[in-house]
């Protein structure tokens, strides 16, 4: 598990986030002697005007994140930042309704507001688990790299196979044709392994090649059963190559299903801060035109 995003310059944020929430308790409770406690006195507009500021500076900041995602450093700051303003939200705006929440439009923005802040919790989840993968795809370099990889993998093994008698050439061909990597979002979730293949030539029937599995059993038991040794050794090669394309398969998939966890989350955080924004916006106007 990562920690650092937390303890992010010996917990920068996370000292923010007391004063925050000391300073927002105390100005809490100096309310009350001519005015019950409410976001309209004095304290409750500045602990209400606090929360809209850090509101607009969350959406902000989640933005501007994308133009300088390959610095690790920045993204954890940023992250770091992101997670405790937006948790001293929970308690500074509470404070600023002053625990009056009601069937109204203004509970509609705080109830928003607390959607984006508890599904905020699960993107936090997904960083602390996987920040090497996301880290290191966000400007999709290693993701390019692999797929390079893997592209020259095949094309070595294709060259190789012209050395192999037909059956084994075809059938290491069409592992290579038939292998899977999904591209909707929805089966990147799933992150399921369709790669087939076809074990006889002419035949329209293609079976599952889950994890390379099949192709690599078959080329163990042809490597024996070689004819020649110039057969051999490419078959040899091809075996290793297969290994090396197993992982390396393996490893992208299971990046692309992070990945795609992420987006779906994004799908839920992004629009559900629009709305917010829109919300507060309804809230802050009802408030002026009526109170
Ligand atoms: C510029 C920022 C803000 C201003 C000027 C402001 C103003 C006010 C005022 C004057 C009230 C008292 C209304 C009343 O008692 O009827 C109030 C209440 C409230 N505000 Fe805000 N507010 C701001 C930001 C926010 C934010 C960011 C949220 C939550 C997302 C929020 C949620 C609420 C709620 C739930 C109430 C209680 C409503 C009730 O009494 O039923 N406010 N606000
Ligand atoms: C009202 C409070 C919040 C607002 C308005 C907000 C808004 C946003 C926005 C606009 C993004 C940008 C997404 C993008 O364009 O890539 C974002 C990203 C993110 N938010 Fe929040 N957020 C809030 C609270 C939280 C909280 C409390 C957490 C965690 C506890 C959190 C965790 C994250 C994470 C991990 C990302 C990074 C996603 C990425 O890098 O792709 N958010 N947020």
């Amino acid at each position: 598990m990562h920690q650092n995003l937390l303890k992010y310059k010996h917990y920068r944020y996370l000292k923010l986030f007391l004063v925050l929430a000391v300073a927002s308790i105390a100005l809490y409770f100096s309310q009350g002697e001519d005015q019950p406690a409410n976001g309209g006195t004095l304290q409750g507009y500045i602990l209400g005007i606090t929360s809209a500021f850090f509101i607009l500076l969350l959406t902000f900041l989640g933005i501007r994140k994308r133009s300088y995602s390959s610095n690790m450093g920045t993204v954890e700051g940023w992250t770091s930042a992101h997670v405790f303003l937006g948790t001293s939200l929970l308690l500074i705006t509470t404070l600023h309704a002053a625990f009056q929440v009601g069937w109204n439009v203004h509970t509609l923005a705080y109830i928003l507001m607390l959607a984006v802040i508890f599904s905020g919790f699960f993107g936090l989840f997904a960083y602390m688990h996987y920040p090497r993968i996301l880290s290191s795809n966000n400007n999709g370099t290693s993701q390019d790299q692999w797929f390079d990889d893997l592209q020259e993998i095949d094309e070595k093994i294709k060259n190789l196979a012209i050395s192999c008698r037909t059956g084994v050439r075809l059938m290491v061909l069409s592992a290579i044709e038939n292998t899977q990597l999904d591209s909707t979002l929805f089966k990147q979730l799933r992150g399921k392994d369709g790669s087939k293949i076809r074990l006889q030539s002419g035949s329209k029937q293609l079976v599952t090649n889950k994890n390379q599995e099949i192709i690599i059993d078959i080329l163990s038991t042809a490597i024996p059963n070689s004819q020649k040794q110039a057969e051999a050794s490419a078959l040899n090669e091809i075996l290793t190559l297969f290994s090396r394309r197993q992982r390396l398969l393996k490893i992208i998939r299971r990046t692309l299903q992070v990945k795609a966890y992420l987006k779906a989350w994004l799908i839920f955080h992004i629009p559900i801060t629009i709305a917010l924004l829109a919300a507060l916006i309804v809230h802050i106007l009802v408030v002026f035109i009526y109170w």
